[in-house]
């Protein structure tokens, strides 16, 4: 999808749960909503970037009871623990709140109180998973058993190992009781629906153009085609945003989850000074909305939160970009069975820049991503050292060592040619979301820098009188605008290593507010280089 240029953009990547720690796999998500959104600035668009900590749910509940420890004490811990996350990594959120705010609980009653009045919500009777040692209701993560549309093993809420499909309460197959593993049974309770199968013509017309990536488009319009059923909005707990004149019940999560982009917006508006309101990205279709997420909340994305947005008459997001989930060693990432690689034990020994170049370099962005510590070393080894730390060692070594500036010369066409080539390449990448064609591009180019360093073997002018010295020049600043247009391409996904190439280039501008119009701007001659440091340290497994 082409975004246009004169409309404000709001990227927004799904908000983590807050139950416990950062793994890889949360990353396929947020790194690549940070890269798409420096290429947008790169590209000349006015972008704010939001997230948050989602606080609800049984998610935090029973983590927070696993722990001994109140819910709000778990929501602080790892509310706090993914901040310093994203900060390390920079992913760097214009703002990034949490759903226990104030004013989403305001935006959640408001919106819920409005579905009520335009007709949306009812009231019924159903069954629910009741445990009878516990002595309680078993709501959406309390409750495992067979997912009844594949069979497979599947929490209350969601068949998360097998076809992927939103459970309603009381759906589930065989019910066991989380907290004491015993059989549980059903009994009835009272509950709020909202209709979402009144929403299918709806649906159906706006997924069609919805744009973003082809898997969430699909899998949504199928799900739509097939048949929607209403959609319990409540559940009888404590924790959570209280249903409007219920102190029993409060709304399900993935009511107030996703309302936490709108009030984010609201908070990060608030604190800002010039005179943008929320309203202009969430009322009148005045802004480009744009969603990350996984594969895994499709569901929740494309269908249940445009359906809630059209419902009370707000803006609807104008692309859903989902990821393909991160396996391990071929399997999915579990906790319980110690497959998971934490992100914090990852930075204790690697550059947070090599690990931003794997998740997008190692596979398409829908496709799955197998993550093993071998895929990972040849990476690195083979394409961030070999290629790239070479390329810019080498290079500025010699200049360096030779010149000390950047030496006079006319860039050669075909130079430009392939810087050209490059940065429609990566413009590309914003309306295809194909981040791997990003790297893969720059690296490309990075390659040429190589060939043409070592075809023209600039070593032996050097020696051989003023005129080779004057060509040996030419050579090397070519090779210079070479490792100039790569950086600025590659900023995006490795902005801290990008800095310091950089400044190694002597470049006094800000490498992360530059456009990507400069890859085509004659590096200057006569500016001083900096003797280069090593890039990348090999990875030994
Ligand atoms: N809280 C919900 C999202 C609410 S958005 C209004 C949630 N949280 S999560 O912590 O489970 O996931 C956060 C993000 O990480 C989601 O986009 C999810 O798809 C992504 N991933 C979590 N585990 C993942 C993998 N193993 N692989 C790829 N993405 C994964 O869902
Ligand atoms: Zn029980």
């Amino acid at each position: 999808m082409k975004i246009p240029i004169e409309k404000p953009v709001l990227v927004t990547s799904a908000l983590p749960y807050v139950n416990g720690e950062c793994h890889i796999g949360h990353l396929r998500t947020y790194v690549p909503a940070d890269i798409y959104v420096r290429m947008l600035r790169k590209m000349g668009y006015d972008v704010i970037f939001i997230s948050g900590s989602d606080t609800h749910g049984t998610p935090i509940v029973l983590s927070a009871e696993a722990q001994g420890i109140t819910p709000e004490e778990v929501v602080a811990k790892y509310h706090e623990h993914f901040k310093r996350i994203f900060q390390a990594l920079n992913v760097n959120f214009d703002y990034y709140g949490w759903t226990d705010s104030e004013s989403n609980h305001r935006r959640t009653e408001e919106i819920v109180k409005k579905l009520i009045e335009n007709g949306y919500v009812y009231k019924k009777e159903t069954k629910q998973a009741f445990c009878n040692t516990c002595g309680r209701f078993l709501p959406d993560r309390y409750v495992e058993g067979k997912c009844p549309y594949c069979g497979a093993i599947a929490r209350g809420d969601e068949c998360d190992q097998g076809c992927g499909k939103h459970l309603e309460p009381g759906e589930i197959i065989e019910p066991k009781c989380k907290i004491c593993g015993n059989e549980a049974d059903f009994k009835q309770q009272e509950h709020f629906f909202f209709n979402l199968s009144s929403f299918t013509d709806f649906l159906i017309s706006y997924l069609d153009k919805l744009g973003g990536t082809r898997n969430a488009r699909n899998y949504a319009l199928e799900w739509t085609k097939k048949e929607l059923r209403d959609w319990c909005i409540t559940r009888a707990m404590e924790w959570g945003v209280k249903f409007p004149g219920r102190d029993d019940l409060v709304v399900y999560v993935w009511v107030d989850a996703p309302i936490g982009y709108i009030s984010f917006t609201e908070e990060l508006l608030n604190y800002t000074t010039d005179e943008k309101d929320w309203r202009k990205y969430w009322k009148g279709n005045k802004a480009t909305i744009v969603h990350f997420i996984g594969t895994d909340i499709i569901y929740h994305h494309c269908i249940f939160w445009p359906a809630m947005l059209k419902g009370v008459g707000y803006s609807l997001p104008d692309a859903v970009v989902a990821s393909g989930m991160v396996k391990i060693n071929g399997g999915t990432f579990s906790k319980s069975r110690g497959n998971v690689v934490r992100v914090k034990e990852f930075l204790e020994r690697f550059h947070p820049d090599t690990l931003r170049y794997y998740l997008v370099a190692q596979s398409s962005h829908t496709k799955e991503l197998d993550f093993s510590w071998d895929s990972f070393s040849m990476r690195v080894n083979n394409e961030l050292v070999a290629i790239l730390g070479n390329l810019v060692h080498r290079v500025v070594s010699f200049a360096y060592k030779n010149f000390r500036v950047v030496p006079e010369g006319e860039i050669d066409e075909d130079v430009f040619a392939a810087i050209e080539r490059t940065k429609e390449e990566e413009t590309r990448v914003v309306d295809e979301y194909e981040f791997k064609k990003l790297v893969d591009s720059a690296m490309k180019l990075a390659d040429f820098g190589n060939s043409f360093f070592q075809r023209e073997e600039p070593w032996h002018l050097i020696k051989m009188g003023d005129a080779g010295r004057e060509r040996c020049g030419e050579i090397v600043k070519n090779v210079l605008q070479i490792i100039k247009a790569v950086c600025i391409g590659l900023e995006a996904v490795m902005p801290e290593k990008m800095g310091e190439v950089w400044s190694q280039l002597g470049m006094e501008s800000d490498v992360h507010s530059v456009k990507l119009e400069e890859m085509m701007v004659p590096i200057a001659s006569g500016q001083e280089l900096k003797k280069p440091k090593k890039l990348f340290e090999l990875v030994e497994i």
